[in-house]
């Protein structure tokens, strides 16, 4: 499996501490996109790099981390393909997986604890989408990305 993460200056913490758990993984490949130091950062830039990885299947799932989560997982929700679910417990990062199939899981550095964000990783690279009703919603969702793209492209041709 391959992972890209990566984290603004509020989570450079929090990433190490996910790159430890993630070597519990055999046949890992994990690529960081940095921060690497305390200097501020834009987090839709380090989004925006851990999900073109994404979007473009060189990494089967993606890790984005700052402060609260929120900034970022917006950010990522931007990028076409991207299903990134901002989950600070167990069940959600299930639910995410299971459910809304997501690809990109995102925390905030200044919010969750190392264990249970551990417990968190955990749970979302070991749950499999559940597809079904869940893979026709998850259709729809891609659906309006697509008439998004759509509308913009209206927009921006007047
Ligand atoms: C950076 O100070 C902070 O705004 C960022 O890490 C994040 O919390 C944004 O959503």
């Amino acid at each position: 499996m391959k992972i890209t993460i990566g984290s603004d200056h509020g989570a450079v913490a929090l990433k190490d501490e996910v790159k430890m758990v993630l070597k519990e993984y055999d046949n890992m490949t994990v690529k960081d996109v940095g921060t690497f130091g305390a200097d501020s950062v834009d987090y839709p830039d380090i989004a925006e790099a851990v999900c073109a990885d994404v979007a473009r299947g060189k990494s089967d799932f993606g890790i984005v981390l700052c402060g609260t989560g929120i900034g970022i997982s917006i950010a990522a929700n931007k990028v076409a393909g991207i299903r990134c679910a901002l989950c600070h417990d167990v069940y959600s990062a299930k639910k995410a997986r299971a459910h809304n199939d997501a690809n990109v899981l995102a925390m905030g550095g200044r919010v969750i604890g190392f264990g249970p964000a551990g417990e968190i990783v955990r749970a979302f690279l070991e749950t499999k989408f559940a597809g079904g009703r869940h893979a026709r919603r998850v259709g729809k969702i891609m659906d309006i990305e697509k008439k998004r793209a759509n509308v913009q492209e209206e927009i921006l041709g007047e």
